[in-house]
């Protein structure tokens, strides 16, 4: 039974038992709502609900999202609570969370364990507090923190809660034990029902500029802003009016494409890490790792591990460089410091006794993965990796960083290929939380179960990726700025190309991203690939241009746009570099409007990922939507690119790239998985299963 009704002297008790999260399911709902009701009818005193297991009631039972519903429906269960005639206690540990904080607040006593998070984070799945969270959190907390709670979604602490009003005490101690010390304290005082919903709206502040606020953080996310009107709307609505003003404000969002985009996201990040094949094998066992390069990427992946509680020896060529990386792995530990997320104690043991860095690969034989994070070149990295052989203990682990080379060719220059393995972290790596491991043709399964496991440990999003030239994710990336390199060709300039991605959701357009990569990074991927460049591809040339006066983007302050100090303005000289490749190649420049611009970039990035998909380099069309939302900044609220094209139709998709190909049939290659599936048609998500 998900939730088991008892009887300790006056006072009733139900205890939630769904787990793993108590999530609010039909069948929760349905042991509330009866036994309050039967509390009532057996003359109780008073109701204590409580979690049992690792939380109370973690939010609505989100798979239930999109089907037709099932009654009791929260909100009327939230009322009948509110309504009881006797005073109902919660006691809150764990993650109190969406619907399970709109349940808190409709009891009339509240108390909670210090390590409580408690939480509307509605919008984070495209929707809002649907069960009076919107009109109660207002009453008990004030406008300020209902909004910074119910637009962000983030959750606040016990202690915070208290400060705010929304729990009346917080102890230490086992829920049920204290649920019912405080129900038998309120029974002997003889304490009344307190409900949220009969006291009055506070006053309202200026509205309008917080919501231009919520608009400006929102980027085009719909949910916040309609969560902010939801919480506007109980300042000048009678309580029982806001509710259905919240309600119809929630069904239009169910409604809507980011609502299914971000559920859709919700379950992929929590499916992604989970293979088939890894089922009962055991990782080797995961203390220490080596990595050798102390540049950005290799101090932000030692940070990472710092950080997770790993030893890390770190390697670089020369003693002097090797104290050089040292200081960059400081400078990190500093910032982590500073924002409050290590003490000073742990951030003196990480660069204490944890970090050790040397010019020497001896320093390596303890580690149990060592992660090369060198140049990329194939000749380097092959030599780099007989020196690691020589001296990595047997049960070792040897991890390739690189972004694009050929893992099996790396591997085949061991002597011990099943243990060689891609760790393609994205820079800068202590930060960025997508991690993709590269599966080589010899690499053993426990192998791939530790890249997995050291993924979790550094609380990174872990995708499996076979190989091939840029892996998942840069190999889709190559497509999609190709397509905008052929615009860019043909007309349009990368500040509208840019302008139209950010208006979708990126947070940077793909120039402005490839500043911040640095030019140099593609310049050299180009000339690693000219040789073998089939004679139809069109190459664009004013990037290596800019490359040749030596503008490498933000670094030297000087690329596609023009930084200084935290300003960002268009590079003039841009623009006249185009203009002369196009007059050099007799190309007439044409009009693109924001529709073109987006329709044939994404149909690039689709056409490209089902093509990752269709050859097995990526398992499941999930796992390329998680890697472009984690580590190219794909808009969450669109679920990912593939989430997005089965939302557009793959019809329609199809039809855009058989209509592009009729001017470029080499680059417009249709992926044969997106023709079998229009054939047949399915959609990407029926292969997720
Ligand atoms: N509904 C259904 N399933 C849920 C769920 C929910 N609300 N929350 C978690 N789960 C499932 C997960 O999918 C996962 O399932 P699998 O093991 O099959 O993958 C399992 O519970 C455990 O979850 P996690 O792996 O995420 O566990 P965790 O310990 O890392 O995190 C958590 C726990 C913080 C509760 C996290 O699961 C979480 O954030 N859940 C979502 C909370 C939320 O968004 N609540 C609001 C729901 S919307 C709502 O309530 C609307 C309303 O107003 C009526």
């Amino acid at each position: 039974m998900s939730i088991s009704f008892e009887r300790d002297g006056d006072i009733v008790i139900l205890a939630a038992n769904n787990p793993p999260v108590n999530a609010l399911g039909a069948e929760v709902r349905r042991g509330l709502s009866e036994g309050i009701k039967r509390a009532v009818a057996e003359g109780a005193k008073a109701v204590l609900i409580y979690g049992e297991g690792r939380t109370w009631f973690a939010g609505a039972d989100i798979r239930e999202f999109g089907k037709p519903p099932v009654e009791p429906g929260l909100p009327g269960v939230c009322d009948e609570i509110e309504a009881c005639p006797i005073p109902v206690v919660a006691a809150l540990h764990g993650t109190v969370l969406g619907g399970g904080l709109e349940v808190a607040v409709s009891c009339h006593y509240r108390l909670a364990l210090p390590s409580t998070k408690l939480g509307v984070p509605e919008v984070n799945l495209g929707l809002l507090p649907g069960a009076g969270g919107t009109q109660r959190l207002p009453r008990l907390a004030g406008y300020e923190t209902a909004v910074a709670m119910v637009t962000s979604g983030r959750p606040v602490s016990a202690a915070k809660a208290l400060e705010a009003g929304i729990v009346d005490r917080v102890e230490d101690g086992k829920p049920r034990a204290l649920g019912l010390a405080y129900a038998t304290e309120l029974v002997a005082e003889g304490a009344k029902p307190r409900p949220v919903g009969a006291r009055p709206a506070p006053q309202a502040p200026d509205f309008a500029a917080m919501r231009a606020e919520v608009v400006k953080k929102a980027r085009g996310q719909l949910a916040p802003v309609t969560a902010f009107d939801a919480v506007a709307a109980s300042a000048s609505l009678p309580f029982a009016e806001g509710l259905k003003e919240e309600r119809r404000l929630f069904m239009s969002l169910m409604d809507t494409d980011q609502r299914k985009g971000m559920i859709h996201a919700f379950f992929a990040e929590r499916q992604v890490s989970k293979l088939p094949e890894l089922k009962g094998v055991a990782p080797r066992a995961l203390n220490s790792i080596g990595v050798i390069g102390g540049g950005t990427m290799g101090a932000g992946i030692a940070t990472a591990a710092l950080l997770a509680g790993l030893r890390v020896s770190l390697i670089e060529m020369t003693e002097e460089a090797a104290e050089a990386a040292r200081g960059r792995v400081a400078g990190n530990l500093a910032g982590a410091l500073k924002r409050g997320k290590i003490s000073q104690q742990k951030h003196d043991a990480m660069l204490g006794t944890a970090l050790t860095t040397a010019a020497d690969y001896a320093a390596l034989s303890d580690a149990d993965v060592i992660i090369e994070a060198v140049f990329e070149d194939m000749a380097v990295k092959k030599q780099v990796f007989a020196q690691i052989e020589a001296h990595a203990k047997p049960s070792a682990i040897l991890a390739s960083n690189t972004s694009y080379l050929d893992i099996n060719e790396i591997a085949a220059n061991t002597t011990r290929p099943a243990d060689v393995i891609g760790l393609h972290f994205f820079s800068p790596a202590h930060v960025m939380r997508l991690l993709e491991v590269v599966v080589a043709d010899a690499t053993a399964p426990d192998v791939v179960a530790t890249g997995f496991e050291l993924g979790k440990m550094l609380g990174k999003t872990t995708v499996r990726s076979g190989v091939c030239d840029g892996f998942i994710g840069n190999r889709i990336l190559s497509t999609y700025r190709t397509a905008a390199d052929h615009m860019i060709l043909d007309g349009a300039s990368p500040y509208e190309i840019d302008r139209v991605l950010e208006n979708f959701g990126f947070a940077m357009g793909p120039f402005a991203v490839a500043d911040l990569a640095g030019l140099d990074i593609g310049w050299a991927n180009r000339k690693r690939l000219a040789p073998n460049r089939h004679p139809r591809e069109r190459v664009s040339e004013h990037a290596d241009k800019l490359c040749e006066a030596g503008h490498f983007g933000q670094k030297t302050g000087r690329g596609y746009y023009i930084y200084e100090g935290r300003s960002k303005s268009i590079n003039p000289d841009v623009m006249p570099l185009i203009e002369a490749e196009r007059a050099a190649l007799g190309i007439t420049p044409k009009t693109f409007s924001d529709d073109d611009i987006l329709r044939r970039y994404m149909a690039a990035m689709v056409n490209e990922a089902a093509k990752v998909v269709g050859e097995g380099i990526a398992r499941r069309p999930l796992d390329v939507d998680m890697v472009l939302l984690m580590g190219y900044g794909f808009p969450r609220y669109h679920g990912g690119p593939l989430k997005w094209a089965d939302i557009q139709g793959l019809g329609n998709l199809l039809a855009d790239i058989e209509g592009f190909a009729k001017e470029d049939d080499h680059f417009w290659q249709p992926a044969p998985l997106l023709q079998e599936l229009v054939a047949s048609n399915r959609s990407f998500d029926d292969l997720n299963t």
